[in-house]
């Protein structure tokens, strides 16, 4: 059996037919990629987040309007996917493997569907985020804010004491700015309580 499809394949290679299946693959492969790399953009679209499943519409987007990473007085904007996609792309990837769960949670369990189911995994999810966050070192908010690049002369008298004590303690963004961009989940651990294997995460020359 393998021997008929190799000397098929052999008869398909040589010859004029070749030219066609190579110029076949090639235009399908162009197509392919072309999909996959519209679909990336899209979906880390901040329109994609935040309007096209009720899910987050009526949830964290309606609180994340107003806040300070959406309105400033400097118009500069951190938006869904600045905080959740990762910019790198191997992890970029991952989380958009990832991404196949929440499709499934909307399609077929509808888990968090209307606003009570919402609110009752709404610790489980911060968690999840926490950990990420905590685990990655607030990879994605470092990717603004420079840690270096804050003069603490310029911040207020309690960033400056907070941020010492951090940089002491060994401390990251998550731990002390959480609930900044959504309402706070009520009657659970918050992310300084969460235990995460500190070994991971790389301290360099944070703060
Ligand atoms: C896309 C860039 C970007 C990302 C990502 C980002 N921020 Fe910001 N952040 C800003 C900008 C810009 C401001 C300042 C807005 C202003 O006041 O002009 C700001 C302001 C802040 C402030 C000051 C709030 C205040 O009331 O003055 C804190 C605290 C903060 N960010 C924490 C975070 C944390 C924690 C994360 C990660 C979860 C994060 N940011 C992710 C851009 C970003
Ligand atoms: C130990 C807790 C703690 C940690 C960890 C921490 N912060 Fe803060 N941060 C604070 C406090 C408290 C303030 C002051 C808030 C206020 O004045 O209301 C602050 C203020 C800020 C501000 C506003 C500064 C100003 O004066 O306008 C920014 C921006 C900020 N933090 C970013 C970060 C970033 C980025 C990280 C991680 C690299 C971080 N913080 C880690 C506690 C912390
Ligand atoms: C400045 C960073 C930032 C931005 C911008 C942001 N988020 Fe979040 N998001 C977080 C953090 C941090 C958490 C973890 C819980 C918390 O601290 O509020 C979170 C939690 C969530 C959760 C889990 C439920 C919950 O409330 O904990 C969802 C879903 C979510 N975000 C979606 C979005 C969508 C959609 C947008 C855009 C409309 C958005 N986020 C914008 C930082 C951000």
């Amino acid at each position: 059996m393998p021997r008929r499809i190799i000397s098929k394949a052999r008869r398909l290679v040589a010859g004029r037919k070749a030219v066609v299946v190579l110029l076949a693959g090639f235009v399908l492969g162009m197509v392919g990629l072309a999909i996959g790399g519209t679909t990336l953009v899209y979906t880390s679209s901040e329109n994609f987040c935040s309007t096209s499943c009720h899910e987050m519409t009526t949830n964290v987007a309606m609180e994340y309007k107003g806040t300070v990473h959406d309105k400033n007085r400097t118009g500069v904007r951190a938006t869904c996917p600045d905080c959740h996609v990762p910019h790198a792309p191997i992890p970029l990837y991952i989380r958009k493997m990832g991404a196949v769960n929440d499709l499934w949670g909307h399609l077929v369990t509808h888990s968090i569907d209307t606003r009570e189911k919402f609110l009752a995994k709404r610790q489980m999810l911060a968690e999840r985020v926490w950990t990420y966050m905590k685990g990655n070192d607030s990879r994605e908010c470092r990717g603004c804010h420079n840690a270096a690049n804050m003069d603490p002369e310029r911040q207020s008298e309690k960033a400056q004491v907070r941020h010492a004590k951090a940089k002491r303690e060994k401390m990251t963004c998550i731990d002390c700015h959480f609930a900044i961009a959504h309402e706070e989940p009520q009657g659970g651990v918050g992310p300084q309580e969460l235990e995460v294997d500190k070994s991971l995460i790389s301290r360099g020359a944070i703060f």
